[in-house]
């Protein structure tokens, strides 16, 4: 069994777009600028969002924070989301989800120029994926195909199955996987929670996905010998033998899954810091405006 080491692959990603922000930067370039809207104080969010920022700093991003309070109204998020749009100086930005219940994350994510649209999650740039076409790839299928690619994982002709049909993971990785060429070329089965034979269609699978957000859903006999399993999932559990309270807990049920494998990722440092990862490849494609060009 071989660790997918997540952390050290997102480490090694930000140095590589490091350098070319230096690039970028001595050439007299604008420096790539991302923006971040953070809804409410629901610690999930909060982590996932001061972590994106720091990322940005240690690649020499710009970033800016803008933080509502949990009673914002549709209204003035929407004109948050229309000044930033209008903002030259942004490249990128991105709205953690989840928003709150008074809040259409689906009238707010179309709200976005599919140009700034960061995270890969505008109708325009999730249509250009399925289609193939250049556009921005959502950030978290992104991060496990890269990482896939980088270690070498073959995935042509395998069946992979996906736990979840999530519009943030499981839909676009199904669609990446079976892609034409590598990594995809995958036969895929999405499994969501009204598939009766979960178990029995996993153990078919060459390699796994795990994004339903259920605390070691995956257990050791639901997996075959050498599989290659990524797990997606990160649920904060009480936990009393930790300083912050919770424990980062993922999809797959671990220790008892890991023997099986040929790869398998941890939770935490597997997916979650190539999500980061993909982000800041993605905004600094905007700032290149390389995908797309901005005439304004
Ligand atoms: N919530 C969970 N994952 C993500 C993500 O990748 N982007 C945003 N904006 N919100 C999220």
């Amino acid at each position: 069994m071989q660790l997918i080491d997540g952390k050290a692959t997102a480490a090694k990603i930000r140095e590589e777009i490091a350098q070319e922000v230096k690039k970028i930067k001595s050439a007299g370039g604008k420096t790539p600028h991302l923006a971040a809207i953070l809804v409410g104080h629901d610690g999930g969010s909060e982590t996932y969002v001061a972590n994106k920022v720091k990322a940005c700093e240690q690649v020499g991003f710009e970033s800016t924070l803008i933080r509502f309070e949990n009673d914002v109204t549709e209204e003035e998020l929407l004109k948050s989301v229309e000044k930033l749009n209008n903002d030259p100086d942004i490249d990128g930005f991105i709205v953690q989800l989840p928003l709150p219940k008074h809040i259409s994350e689906d009238k707010v994510t179309e709200a976005i120029d599919y140009r700034k649209d960061v995270d890969g999650f505008h109708p325009v740039n999730v249509g250009r994926m399925s289609l193939g076409l250049p556009g921005f790839l959502s950030a978290t299928p992104s991060g496990i195909v890269e990482l896939l690619r980088r270690y070498e994982i073959e995935t042509r002709g395998k069946h992979c199955v996906i736990l979840g049909r999530s519009n943030i993971v499981g839909k676009p990785a199904a669609t990446l996987m079976m892609r034409k060429g590598y990594p995809g070329d995958c036969t895929v089965t999405v499994c969501h929670s009204r598939t009766p034979n979960i178990k029995e269609i996993c153990l078919q699978a060459d390699i796994i996905i795990a994004a339903l957000g259920v605390p070691e859903f995956l257990k050791g006999d639901m997996v075959k010998e050498g599989a290659v399993v990524i797990d997606v999932g990160t649920t904060r559990v009480p936990s009393d033998k930790t300083k912050s309270g919770f424990k980062l807990t993922g999809d797959v049920a671990f220790d008892e899954v890991a023997p099986k494998c040929s790869y398998i990722t941890p939770v935490p440092g597997g997916v979650g810091p190539m999500t980061i990862a993909s982000l800041l490849k993605n905004t600094l494609l905007a700032g290149k405006k390389e995908v797309y060009s901005i005439e304004k």
